[in-house]
């Protein structure tokens, strides 16, 4: 029998499409077990502000299709000083707080491990990003409706992009990861993609398209990860300008449009699924774990391992990639 009666939900960091929906599947799986649960508003700045307020089933109908999250989010700073996180810890135990939920990336689950270290209190995380960049679980949480959103800015662009035989430069997000940017750019078809796990050489990319314009290529898309080394796409396309200007060239930046929407049919059963196992976790004794999904069986990794590793593009995908783009 757990001792635990009473939990904690928050979430943290960038908002992710499903964030609402894992929040519903904590709440009830929560219920289900007979524990009182509580949501915190704005992720750890609201541990710290003492934001805590009972959950009810009701309280979670009709998110699950909502994105953006209903307990809003923050980048905590101020949970990152020793008086921030011990003001974090009085509200935990004023509250009577047994254990935590925290849903975000992995600037979240480094907060919580800290938490779970300095106190031994329990906490699960789940991977709750767009990015996609979380070692120890296949997708995140928000993932998959990103790229589909994007894919369906990128088609748009492509229909003007030919008509006017453009060359477009077009900046997704993934500030440090080009996952967003790779899927997106294999599933639109894109000349290239330039991503921040990669070199990307300016030279390369003008022999591409000198290339592609010799087989007549009228139009182009290059698909841009903000993160990228040669800079974001603004940048690239002025450095591509300077030395080959055939193209008219113009530049789109997608910007905060990925992070919000309702979710994807895949986000929605991922985070209902991660949510109810956060919770399974957590009467089963775990702590200081995030919870991922690995080739459909679900997972556990310490954050001090899924924070410490930074998921990989595959390198077979790179170069398929680049050969389809040929
Ligand atoms: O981590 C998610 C993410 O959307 C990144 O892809 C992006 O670089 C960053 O957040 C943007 O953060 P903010 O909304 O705080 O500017």
């Amino acid at each position: 029998m757990s001792s635990i009666k009473k939990i904690g939900v928050l979430t943290s960091g960038g908002d992710a499409p499903g964030m609402n929906a894992c929040i519903r599947a904590v709440v009830r799986t929560g219920i289900y077990h007979k524990l009182e649960v509580v949501g915190i508003y704005h992720g750890f700045e609201g541990l710290i502000n003492n934001e805590f307020e009972e959950m009810s089933s009701h309280s979670v109908a009709n998110i699950i299709q909502r994105g953006g999250t209903i307990l809003k989010t923050a980048r905590s700073e101020r949970f990152k000083t020793e008086e921030g996180m011990a003001q974090a810890w009085e509200n935990i135990q004023k509250n009577k707080l047994d254990a935590l939920v925290v849903i975000g990336g992995d600037g979240s689950f480094r907060g919580a491990n800290a938490l779970v270290e300095k106190y031994h209190f329990p906490i699960v995380g789940v991977a709750g990003t767009i990015d996609n960049d979380l070692y120890g679980t296949d997708f995140t949480i928000g993932y998959d409706t990103a790229i589909n959103t994007v894919i369906e800015a990128v088609d748009k662009i492509r229909d003007t992009a030919s008509s006017h035989s453009r060359l477009f430069f077009i900046e997704v997000m993934g500030r440090d990861a080009g996952f967003i940017a790779m899927r997106s750019g294999i599933a639109v078809g894109a000349e290239a993609i330039l991503i921040p796990e990669t070199k990307t050489h300016i030279q390369d990319l003008i022999s591409l398209l000198e290339k592609g314009r010799r087989k007549n290529k009228a139009s182009g898309i290059i698909i841009v990860a903000e993160g990228d080394d040669e800079g974001g796409a603004f940048e690239v396309a002025r450095k591509v300008k300077e030395k080959f200007d055939f193209y008219d060239t113009r530049v789109s930046i997608i910007g905060h449009l990925q992070r919000g929407g309702s979710p994807s049919c895949m986000d929605r059963v991922l985070a209902s699924r991660l949510g109810y196992e956060s919770v399974n976790a957590i009467l089963d004794g775990y702590k200081g774990v995030m919870v991922g999904i690995i080739n459909k069986e679900v997972s556990f990794i310490p954050f001090v391992k899924s924070v410490k590793h930074h998921a990989e593009v595959d390198k077979d995908i790179i170069k398929m990639a680049h050969i389809l783009s040929l």
